[in-house]
């Protein structure tokens, strides 16, 4: 397995694909042989990642996923720079700080849903709507969180927008099923990314230390590696038969209650 390209010849949208797991997913998609469209709002940061992949098999395209234009435009800059859009993988989103529900900011609730929620929509909704009209039997992947099983750690917000996430996958995969599109996602648990090191406060190590603490599984710590390696499956046609499925990363932890029986 290890030298066989398995997205050969395939062309991904990467939504959030300048930092974190978008990052590595989109090294990862180069390296098996997909053309890669990484769509983002941190123009700086992602030519840097095209730069260092350094091949003319990726490219940016500024894209906010609140902005449907932004979304609609960046799927077709995708099919017309490599002629065809097979993979989309939406996981552009913020944890955001809601605060506690008692207090809760509701202008911050409505952002958090409009990335992750309303973003990951218009991403399935926009590939989906290429993929039906040149009747390409396509991938579609979201990045959704363990806190789309349980309530963890994050905000309310956070945590619904997360379970909507699948709500979105699974209705999506019903629809698009009678045109051969799989729609699927990745619930991770934690990983010290930006967004998790700039929502706590701490560096990546002191993260990390926090998330295996609390992790079930011991012995190996989450990386974007793993989530870009499950993204990989999905997306290849070694999952073929693979649809509505929530692909939970997480060493176990959202299947598993610890009761202590001493
Ligand atoms: N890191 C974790 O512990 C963890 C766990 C579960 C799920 N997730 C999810 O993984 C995904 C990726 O997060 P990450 O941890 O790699 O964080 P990250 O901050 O490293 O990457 C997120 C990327 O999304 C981009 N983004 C944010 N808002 C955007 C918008 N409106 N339009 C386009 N792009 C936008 C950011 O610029 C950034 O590059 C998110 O959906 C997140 O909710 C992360």
């Amino acid at each position: 397995m290890a030298n066989k390209l398995r997205l050969e010849g395939k062309v991904a949208v990467i939504t959030g694909g300048a930092s974190g797991i978008g990052e590595a997913t989109a090294r990862l998609f180069v390296e098996h042989g997909a053309q890669v469209v990484i769509a983002d709002i941190q123009d700086e940061l992602a030519l840097q990642v095209v730069s260092s992949i350094g091949s003319d098999n990726v490219c940016y395209r500024r894209c906010d996923v609140t902005d449907e234009k932004q979304v609609d435009e960046t799927v077709a800059f995708a099919v017309q720079k490599y002629g065809t859009l097979d993979i989309m993988f939406s996981n552009a989103g913020i944890l955001g700080s809601s605060g506690s529900l008692l207090e809760m900011d509701m202008a911050v609730f409505d952002r958090i849903m409009a990335v992750n929620t309303r973003g990951a929509a218009l991403a399935v909704k926009h590939a989906a709507k290429v993929m039906v009209a040149k009747k390409i039997r396509g991938s579609i992947i979201c990045t959704a969180s363990v806190e789309s099983i349980l309530a963890g750690a994050a905000s309310l917000a956070y945590i619904a927008s997360k379970h909507a996430v699948l709500g979105v996958v699974k209705a999506a995969a019903r629809e698009l099923g009678q045109h051969g599109i799989r729609v699927n996602c990745v619930s991770p648990f934690g990983v010290a990314t930006p967004m998790v090191c700039k929502s706590f406060g701490a560096d990546a190590a002191a993260m990390e230390a926090v998330i295996c603490g609390n992790a079930n599984l011991k012995g190996v710590s989450l990386t974007t590696m793993h989530i870009a390696e499950a993204a990989l499956f999905l997306a290849s046609d070694e999952s073929a038969y693979i649809s509505a499925h929530n692909l939970a990363i997480d060493g176990g932890l959202s299947s598993i209650m610890k009761i202590n029986v001493n």
